[in-house]
């Protein structure tokens, strides 16, 4: 009876050390890359990733660890006769494409859905999920989006008047691909897209999610971001190293979105340790936008190692203050000026008590790269229309 406790508690061990050790090791800090679906959207083609891979490594995006290219929706081609899906003309080589991204050194995401079509009704991977997963391991792909789609109408039909009965049809199938990758033993970053429904913050991590999207889509307009944003206040405990929130992939460099509020964006962003992954059109990229999602003091506040998501402290009617401790035992500290006009903080404090520095701190502006000294709880700042600062505290 002893050997076999001893047999069964080397087992656990044995189990958790690979279990637990894929769930730290992979996405131990937010996932960084480029996904194709804000810019090129169903348009998206080989030729396109492959640029996007040469121009993630010429903009010195690689350099500053933007590692993942990811194909999302419309690549799925038609399924053979064995049911094996293939891709379609848009993406002649899925193999050949896989080496040339890794050749950059980058990692290669793929996307699929567990309904049986994809949001841009292509082919999903319902009853097809460890032929997907194993032919995904066999093209090279290190990262898959699964996009909840048309299972959602899946669930209506099974269950049109039990919620949780649809909830667990979904957790179900997210798991069903979980342990489909797990069999391939090709570690891939697993990214659950369902919006934030049902929580899905509190079972993520169950179903193998190294990222959930907690929102639906953003688009690139400050307004509709910030809502995204802000909505994320109250989940940062469900974030760390191996499982993040995600609200949503970065807008930065498309639309209208001026200076100041990429600025806002990428300070959310990283105060709120989200995954960083780009959607603009690469070959299009100013100098300027490239400098915002290139900059080494900001992004090492998301990719911080205590993977600790940063929380409201403050929000007034156009001021929000988050704070976000690091690994180093400092601070970032966040405000954001939702309003149009030059704000100094309308007449609010830094309110660095509730940030945990109530006899004030040193502070250092992050974009600006500047030494501000010591900062006090009563002092105010002047925040743009739209914009944000970034700050990071020490005592
Ligand atoms: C959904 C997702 C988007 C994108 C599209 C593709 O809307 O939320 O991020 O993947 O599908 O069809």
């Amino acid at each position: 009876m002893r050997s076999f406790k001893l047999l069964l508690a080397g087992c656990a061990v044995v189990m958790c050390s690979a279990f637990c050790h894929s769930q730290t090791t992979l996405a131990a800090t937010p996932p960084m890359g480029w996904n194709s679906w804000n810019w090129f959207a169903e348009k998206v083609t080989d030729k396109d990733i492959r640029q996007a891979a040469d121009l993630i490594v010429s903009s010195g995006m690689r350099d500053v660890g933007y590692t993942y290219i990811n194909i999302d929706d419309t690549w799925e081609g038609k399924r053979d006769a064995n049911g094996v899906i293939h891709s379609n003309e848009k993406f002649p080589d899925m193999k050949g494409l896989a080496d040339y991204v890794h050749s950059k050194g980058l990692k290669l995401g793929i996307y699929s859905s567990p309904g049986p079509l994809t949001c841009a009704h292509y082919e999903g991977s319902q009853g097809h999920e460890e032929q997907d997963a194993k032919t995904y391991a066999e093209w090279g792909v290190d990262y898959l989006k699964y996009d909840l789609c048309s299972f959602a109408q899946t669930m209506k039909q099974a269950y049109p008047d039990d919620a949780n009965a649809r909830n667990k049809m979904m957790r179900d199938a997210y798991e069903k691909m979980h342990q489909a990758i797990l069999k391939t033993h090709r570690p891939m970053v697993y990214s659950l897209c369902q919006y934030g429904n049902d929580s899905v913050w509190q079972w993520g991590p169950q179903v193998g999610a190294n990222l959930w999207r907690t929102t639906n889509d953003t688009s690139a307009n400050y307004d509709r971001m910030m809502i995204i944003a802000f909505a994320q206040a109250g989940l940062g405990k469900y974030a760390g190293p191996g499982h993040w929130n995600d609200p949503d992939m970065l807008e930065i460099g498309n639309g209208k979105l001026t200076h100041i509020e990429n600025i806002s964006h990428m300070t959310m962003w990283v105060i709120q340790a989200a995954p960083l992954i780009a959607g603009n059109n690469l070959s299009l990229m100013t100098d300027d936008v490239r400098s915002i999602l290139t900059n080494r003091a900001v992004i090492a506040i998301d990719q911080d190692k205590a993977g600790k998501q940063g929380e409201r402290v403050f929000a007034g009617e156009e001021i929000e203050i988050w704070a976000r401790p690091l690994a180093d035992g400092s601070t970032a500290l966040a405000l954001f000026n939702v309003g149009r006009d030059w704000n100094t903080m309308a007449g609010l404090t830094l309110h660095l008590k509730e940030a945990g520095f109530p006899g004030g701190a040193h502070a250092y502006d992050v974009w600006a790269g500047k030494d501000l000294g010591r900062i006090k709880d009563t002092d105010v700042m002047a925040i743009p229309g739209h914009g944000a600062v970034l700050l990071k505290l020490t005592r």
